[in-house]
């Protein structure tokens, strides 16, 4: 079982639905796919039919001292998904350290998930994007990052790390500042920028609204199809570390 963590240079760059996508991608491309939220905003499982009052979880479940696992919904054969689930606000300040908690609760059924499972995407807030232990971990770490100007700045401030990949999210070829970030970008970054970019298009918007990944919900939208060219970028670089 190979891991992608999904990280935001900061919020609302489009993550969770982008590592919605591209999980179902990485499910079309017939590999077993659990997508773990790790975010306490718990908004991954309303790309997959959630309900926002639902407070099913893997969190709720180790605060709850109950079996995580539990938590977990199956989308189709072979595709689940992990909500967060809810917590309240003095719950809730537990939430950076309970990641470290999955990992350590339940030695085999992490080795029954490997079994299970051929890739876990984990969707990672972006507060934790310099400091988490997830990140370390993960086979392969995808920074989303839109081309403007703020993610410019913050990107710079990011320490080096060779592991670290980035993607363009929400990108307009008709703006030419977004398109001289991205030159610059490639310049600066080179194979650590991917070559495939998540084009804006209102079908990410209106596939949320219908609670369905891009690819479920327009598949020969643009949008699907860049989520497509990256889920086979990341099976190919995940089989090169095999
Ligand atoms: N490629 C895209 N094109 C247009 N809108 C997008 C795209 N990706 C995400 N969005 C929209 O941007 C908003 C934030 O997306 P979200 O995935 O929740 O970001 P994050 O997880 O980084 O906070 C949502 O309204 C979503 O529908
Ligand atoms: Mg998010």
């Amino acid at each position: 079982m190979k891991s992608i963590v999904f990280c935001g240079v900061r919020g609302g760059t489009g993550t969770t639905s982008t590592m919605a996508a591209i999980g179902q991608a990485l499910h079309a491309l017939d590999e077993k796919v659990l997508m773990i939220d790790l975010a306490p905003s718990n908004l991954l499982n309303l790309h997959f039919g959630g309900s926002p009052t639902e407070t099913k979880g893997w969190a709720r479940a180790l605060v709850d001292g109950r079996p995580w696992h539990e938590a977990a919904t199956e989308l189709q054969p072979g595709l689940h998904v992990l909500p967060f689930g809810l917590l309240n606000q003095t719950e809730r300040l537990r939430a950076p350290q309970l990641p470290r908690l999955l990992w350590q609760s339940d030695a085999a059924r992490m080795a029954a998930l490997r079994a299970q499972y051929s890739v876990v995407l984990f969707d990672l807030p972006s507060t934790e994007v310099t400091n988490s232990s997830v990140m370390l971990r993960s086979d392969l770490q995808i920074v989303t990052t839109e081309a403007d100007p703020a993610s410019c700045a913050l990107l710079a401030k990011l320490p080096p790390d060779k592991r670290r990949h980035y993607l363009i999210t929400r990108y307009d070829p008709v703006s030419r500042v977004q398109r001289d970030i991205r030159l610059l970008w490639q310049s600066r970054l080179g194979p650590n920028l991917l070559p495939q970019v998540m084009h804006r298009d209102a079908s990410m918007v209106e596939a949320l609204c219908s609670k369905a990944p891009v690819g479920r919900y327009r598949p020969e939208s643009l949008a699907a199809q860049d989520a497509q060219h990256i889920a086979a970028w990341c099976q190919s670089r995940l089989r090169s570390l095999e």
